[in-house]
This record gives C-alpha cells, structure tokens and sequence, in this order.
C-alpha cells in the first residue's frame, strides 16, 4: 500500500502503549563521554518485550522521548522521511519538514504538528538557510535526517548527463550541504546528530541506476569522512542504508512500474530473504534510534535495514 497520511495514526494517540514500554530520554547527550551519567544510572534503557512476528512493522516495546529536541528532516514530505518526521513529532520533537513538494510538505506538517520548510536540497544557500531558521525558531538543532532522494531507473549505457548530474546533485550534494551546514552549527554548539539515508546499493553496485547507486556510494563516504572528523566534537554521523521500501518511490520507479499491490508483494517474496518489503516505518524507527542517546557510541555506521538482502 502507498504511503498516505490519512492512513496514519493520529499523531495525538500513539501507537505506543505506555504500559508496555519505557522511556528512552534523549535530551541530547553528545558522542563523547565527558557529561555522560555513570553507567547504571543511565536513563535509556530498551526493554525487553514479545518478539516481533516477520510481519511486525511498529515499536510496540520501545518509546522514544525527543522533548527539548529539534529534527530537521529532508525528504520530510513523503514516505520514510516523513515517517521520521511522524515519530519525533510523536515523541516530543520540535520538527521541521523540508521537501520540494510544497503541497505535501505543507499537508505532512500540518498532520504531525511540524513546520514545513519548501525547497530544493541540491541548493547550498537553502541548506544553510534551512539550518539558520530551524536554529532562529527554536534556539537549536540537535539532529538533521536526509531522507531527501531522486532516482533514475536507467543502465549505465542509458544515463544521461542529466540524470547523473542530478542524481549526485540531490542525492549526494544535498546530504553533503545539509551535513555541513548542520555540522558547522552542531560544532559549535555542544554537538548533534546527523542521519544520512544511503542504500544497498550505495556498496553492492545497482544494475540498472547507475547514476541513484553511485550517488549513494558517495552518501556513504561523505557520512564516514564527517564521522571520523567529527568524532571528537560530539557530532555523531550515521547512514541508515534501507533494502526494498514500500514508498511512492519504489512504486514510482521501481524494478517494475508502476508496482500494484499483488506485484509489490510477489517482489517482496522473490527478492528478500525475510519475505516482504519493508514499510516506510520499519526504516523510519531505526533512523530515529540513530538520533536517540541509545546509539551514543555510534558514528560511521551503515546500518543495513533490509530484511537479510546484503547478507545473501
Ligand atoms: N524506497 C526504497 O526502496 C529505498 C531504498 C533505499 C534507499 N532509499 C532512499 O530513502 C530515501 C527516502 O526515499 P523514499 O522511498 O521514502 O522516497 P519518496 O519518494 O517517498 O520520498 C522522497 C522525498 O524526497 C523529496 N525530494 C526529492 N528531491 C528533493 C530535493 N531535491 N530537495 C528536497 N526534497 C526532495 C520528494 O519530494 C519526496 O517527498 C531516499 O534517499 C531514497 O533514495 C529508498
């Protein structure tokens, strides 16, 4: 099924419930250990609770808390990125919704509270002015998720100049404005997280979108090369790296187009060894992990969310 907001939670009611879980608190602690409460009495804490069935797509057992915390999420309109976007609104988060699409930027925001920020991410002016106002509205920006994406199904031998130059506009210079943007502000303030969405087939090569994968390649390296310079600055920089995503794009650009329900679901079992396709929340909840103290000792991860794909 299509991403749709009227198909979501009421952001009011949360799916959580609260005797079932615990609070991870996540009023922002940086990557270094200096003001980390000594172990034990560390707040976070993941508990234990049923095991999630193959077809479980929600966090019943965990419970995020981003009060006194501001998101920036790009690609915040549509999809994982406004799932992200979904999920800190739920959990306290002063969220900012920046997209190109205007209509639905403005239609996801006003759905989970947030504000919508419209603009194109292959610009570097509107990255840092994106940073400037998240920063002049709510006195700081402690995480920034790049969900922002573009993708061209064609070979290598069919890739046009444009649909390379844009794929590594977007995909790859928009990650890189907003991660410096956001890092030069995050530096000088006490540290913060950035979540850079990269793929599977930004390291295993994709036949077939030569352009989207290279782009993707370039994601990884430019999360790496700011975690290691950033290490000891308490910014963290971490790529969430998805398999086979049910969103618009996947049934808009996919291996097959458009993708219906039934084809969508013969995909899943053909080409994921857990399956099924992933829902846009399943990618969604680790990304914000990534964001919580809970992964304080992570940066220059790939986190491959993918049902099994990249261990066959
Ligand atoms: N769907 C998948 O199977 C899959 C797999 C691996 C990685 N990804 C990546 O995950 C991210 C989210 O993808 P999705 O599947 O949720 O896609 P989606 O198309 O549902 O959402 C992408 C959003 O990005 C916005 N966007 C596109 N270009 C932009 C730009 N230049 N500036 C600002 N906003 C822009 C679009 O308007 C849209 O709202 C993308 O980076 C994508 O490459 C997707």
């Amino acid at each position: 099924m299509l991403c749709s907001l009227n198909a979501w939670p009421d952001p009011k009611t949360p799916t959580l419930p609260a005797s079932s879980s615990q609070l991870i608190k996540v009023g922002f602690r940086p990557a270094t250990t200096a003001g980390l409460p000594a172990l034990g009495t560390y707040d976070a804490a993941l508990v234990p609770g049923p095991a999630p069935s193959n077809q479980s797509t929600a966090m019943k057992n965990v419970k995020f808390d981003f009060s006194n915390f501001t998101a920036l999420v790009t690609g915040g309109a549509s999809g994982m990125g406004a799932q992200v976007a979904r999920l800190f609104a739920q959990a306290g988060a002063d969220v900012f919704v920046v997209d190109t699409n205007a209509a639905l930027a403005a239609q996801t925001a006003e759905a989970i509270g947030a504000i919508a920020m419209v603009g194109d991410v292959s610009d570097p002016e509107f990255c840092n002015r994106v940073v400037a106002d998240a920063v002049a509205r709510t006195g700081r920006l402690d995480a920034v998720v790049n969900a922002a994406g573009t993708i061209a199904r064609r070979t290598g031998i069919e890739t046009s100049n444009e649909d390379w130059q844009r794929a590594m506009a977007v995909n790859a210079g928009g990650v890189f404005y907003m991660g410096r943007a956001a890092a030069r502000h995050m530096r000088a303030h006490g540290g913060g997280v950035v979540v850079n969405f990269g793929s599977i087939w930004g390291e295993l090569g994709g036949p077939g979108a030569l352009a989207y994968a290279s782009s993707k390649g370039a994601v990884h390296q430019v999360t790496r090369t700011f975690a290691l310079e950033l290490a000891r600055d308490g910014v963290r920089f971490n790529c969430v790296c998805p398999g086979e995503v049910d969103t618009p794009m996947l049934r808009a650009a996919g291996r097959v187009v458009p993708l219906n329900d039934a084809q969508a679901a013969e995909m899943g079992q053909r080409v994921v060894p857990m399956g099924r396709l992933a829902q846009p929340q399943e990618i969604a909840q680790v990304a914000v992990f990534l964001c919580s103290d809970a992964a304080s000792y992570m940066t220059g991860a790939m986190v491959y969310v993918d049902g099994g794909y990249s261990t066959q």
